[in-house]
């Protein structure tokens, strides 16, 4: 059974159809879903979710692109949304120099900050990084995270960042851009990181794999991202869902701690 890491079914792209596409998630074997949350607005869509469906759980956190959202009042605000019984992690925070939204200094502060929130409560953290790998790995190593409770989402960087973030003892978030002809860098990198560190994700409504490139994304389509993996690996599907699902289980959930 796999099990989805980070999807964004609170998106409007799924306002026509959410309930249908979560029953057929349930019905074609995803097991378990964390719906990851971006702005203040998508934290309560994404604990209404997490409420609503027992499959589901919650990431609590506020994106690089929306940290103008933030002062003292709402970040307090946040940091009590995460003690709710279905917030598992703090995410999607970090830094995008793409989009740019917001000035870097502005960006790493609430970064940090989520940062510290996340180590307070014990929370492992979905990291964002978009063209700004050197001060997301200087923030992270200041921050001095615990091993094993950070993923690197949709992870875009070279095989040596890769690299540095295993020996930290970090998690690889892989989606549907491994299926992508010209994803030729993160085809090594994904032959490089142990299959014990990748977390399989969507990232949907986005990044929709092939033969789906360019449609609206779905959990349906990680059979897809599945295949990629395990044809870059020479190994069985079976093995690839099965131990990044123990690997997600272990990063989110407490009873995949156990034993
Ligand atoms: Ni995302």
């Amino acid at each position: 059974m796999i099990f989805e890491s980070h999807a964004h079914y609170d998106d409007k792209a799924f306002d026509f159809d959410r309930e249908k596409v979560l029953a057929l998630c349930k019905e074609q074997g995803i097991e378990t879903i964390v719906n990851v949350s971006a702005s203040l607005q998508s934290i309560k869509s994404t604990l209404a979710l997490a409420e609503n469906y027992d499959f589901i759980y919650a990431a609590v956190g506020i994106h690089p692109d929306e940290v103008g959202e933030l002062n003292e009042e709402t970040f307090a605000w946040m940091r009590k949304q995460c003690e709710h019984p279905k917030a598992v992690a703090v995410g999607e925070i970090g830094l995008d120099y793409y989009w740019d939204k917001e000035g870097h200094e502005t960006q790493k502060y609430w970064f940090c900050k989520q940062l510290d929130m996340a180590k307070e409560l014990a929370r492992p953290v979905i990291i964002h990084s978009r063209e700004a790998a050197a001060d997301t790995l200087e923030v992270l190593k200041e921050a001095q995270m615990p091993k094993g409770r950070v993923v690197l989402h949709c992870f875009s960087y070279t095989i040596e960042m890769a690299q540095e973030y295993l020996n930290m003892g970090y998690y690889i978030g892989i989606g549907g851009v491994v299926t992508f002809k010209n994803a030729k860098k993160l085809k090594e990198v994904v032959k490089m990181v142990p299959l014990e560190r990748i977390l399989l994700e969507t990232d949907c409504p986005y990044l929709a794999p092939e033969p789906n490139r360019g449609k609206r994304n779905s959990s349906l389509n990680l059979p897809y991202v599945v295949e990629a993996i395990a044809q870059l690996k020479g190994i069985d599907p079976e093995e690839v869902i099965d131990t990044t699902n123990n690997n997600a289980r272990r990063f989110y959930l407490k009873e995949g701690r156990q034993g």
